[in-house]
């Protein structure tokens, strides 16, 4: 006799800009699902606690110095090298909360000008999410959040320039802008509902082109 088919964990992103709550309310979000009687898990990108990470953490801190082709790559090999515990997850009805995805890759690598073409095809193959939370702030809200950290790529006119493009990466099939200029509990109860809407009733697909 068959058993009844368990539905499947989701993969949810959120995007946006430094200052935008995105941290704050995927941590959030995975503490109410468990609440509500679902299993999460949080991946942070990069996942600075890898091998890869720690790379990427470095630069980042401004420890070590980097070719930005490099960089790029070992952005997306990040996320490469988590798409079988994403995968591995989701089939076993764990929900898996990205704080960022390749849509920062795209965007940051865009912004220092390196080559279109070849920077939107190093994350084809990854799963592709369910939803893009994308977290819209606007200027004044971010600024009286205090000032980007000290860390290499948050200075303002680096942020201002991936604030241009990352909406341009935009795919209405699947993201939904979501106002981080409300409080976090407003915004986490427009996440909360976005994320009840969400559709299962079709497998995980593979990212094939951003
Ligand atoms: P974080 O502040 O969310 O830890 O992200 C670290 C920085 O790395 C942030 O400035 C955005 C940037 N970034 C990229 O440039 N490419 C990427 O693929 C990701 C995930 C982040
Ligand atoms: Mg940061």
């Amino acid at each position: 006799m068959a058993t009844e088919q368990e539905e499947r964990g989701a993969l949810i992103v959120f995007e946006g800009l430094d200052r935008s709550g995105k941290s704050t309310q995927a941590k959030r979000l995975v503490e109410k699902i468990i609440n509500s009687g679902r299993m999460a898990v949080l991946q942070a990108f990069p996942d600075r606690q890898s091998p890869v990470g720690e790379m990427i953490d470095r630069y980042l801190r401004g420890e070590i110095d980097m070719d930005e082709h490099a960089l790029h790559l070992l952005f997306s090999a990040d996320r490469f090298l988590k798409k079988k515990m994403i995968k591995q997850h989701i089939a076993q009805g764990v929900d898996v909360v990205c704080d960022r995805y390749c849509y920062s890759g795209v965007s940051y690598s865009l912004a220092k000008g390196l080559p279109e073409e070849w920077v939107r095809v190093t994350d084809q193959g990854l799963p592709k999410p369910d939803i893009v939370l994308f977290f819209q702030v606007s200027p004044e809200v971010a600024a009286a959040r205090g000032g980007f950290g000290n860390e290499r790529l948050e200075t303002a006119e680096l942020q201002a320039k991936v604030g241009k493009i990352m909406p341009t990466l935009r795919d209405d099939a699947f993201w939904k802008s979501v106002n981080a200029d409300g409080t976090p509990d407003a915004v986490e109860k427009e996440v909360f509902q976005l994320y009840k809407e969400l559709d299962r009733s079709q497998p995980l697909e593979v990212l094939e082109k951003i």
